[in-house]
């Protein structure tokens, strides 16, 4: 059911979305043209994607500690690798887009919420002068995407074990990120609470994505929320992501594109 009603809200995303015909904003035109819909897309990232395969077919189980609803609580559950590869990694399709954003953005830092294997934090790294920090709650999963960025030669991620909450201020004392990606713990009070969180250490510059925008009414209401906050100028809603710019050069407004 809940399937279905996806694809429905979907549908009309894609009825109301523009395209670049609509855009006035000679900056989020170019965002459209260079990110969006670029003529020459970046070329795959075969060892991430040959990786991503890979994980795909492997059955082994892992120990997850999900935080579930509540970061106080905690559950575990066996969860297969190939699950996880599955359901919790942004597909290539997204992965790509998140690189390009970051291309961009220039961003020389990026903050991640939620590792997971790891897919999304090398795509965001692929620029080999760039770093990422990127955060991990379950301990299991961790060792896995650290594995990971040795296996595939990604010095360039520093991965943190550890709640959001309890590391973010770590990594916020020691750097400005230039592009945050907060793809974990999808509750409206906890999306906004970690918005709130990085909002204490971003520039003008700072580009801000959000995941599962749509997910729950939750999500939709943090999304609401995050759109009308004072710092955020453009945001861009495409379906299964939001984006929002801080940058105060721009006038306030709001977007649906096509992707
Ligand atoms: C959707 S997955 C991330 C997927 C990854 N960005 C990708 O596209 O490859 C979200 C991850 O966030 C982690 N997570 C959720 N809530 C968390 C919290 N409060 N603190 C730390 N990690 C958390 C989960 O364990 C999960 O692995």
């Amino acid at each position: 059911m809940k399937r279905i009603l996806v694809r429905l809200q979907y549908l009309w995303y894609w009825i109301k979305a523009s395209n670049a015909h609509g855009l006035h904003s000679p900056y989020v035109f170019d965002f459209y043209n260079r990110v969006l819909h670029p003529k020459n897309k970046k070329d795959a990232c075969y060892p991430i994607e040959n990786l991503r395969k890979s994980l795909l077919q492997n059955h082994q189980i892992v120990q997850v500690t999900d935080w579930g609803a509540s970061s106080k609580e905690t559950k575990t559950s066996d969860k297969r690798i190939s699950t996880l590869a599955k359901f919790a990694a942004k597909p290539e399709k997204y992965a790509r887009l998140l690189s390009r954003i970051a291309d961009f953005c220039e961003a020389k830092v990026v903050l991640e919420l939620g590792t997971s294997l790891g897919i999304s934090s090398m795509y965001l790294a692929s620029d080999k002068n760039r770093l990422v920090y990127t955060v991990e709650g379950c301990p299991n999963i961790a060792a896995l995407s650290q594995a990971h960025f040795l296996k595939l030669g990604y010095k360039n991620i520093r991965g943190y074990t550890g709640l959001f909450d309890q590391v973010l201020p770590e990594i916020l004392s020691e750097t400005r990120a230039d592009l945050i990606f907060i793809d974990g713990d999808h509750r409206k009070e906890a999306t906004l609470h970690y918005f709130d969180m990085c909002l204490a250490k971003v520039s003008s510059k700072t580009v801000i994505i959000f995941d599962d925008i749509n997910w729950s009414a939750g999500m939709k209401a943090a999304w609401k929320e995050i759109q009308k906050h004072p710092k955020v100028t453009v945001s861009i809603d495409l379906f299964y992501i939001g984006i929002v710019f801080l940058n105060e050069e721009l006038s306030k407004q709001r977007f649906v594109l096509r992707f």
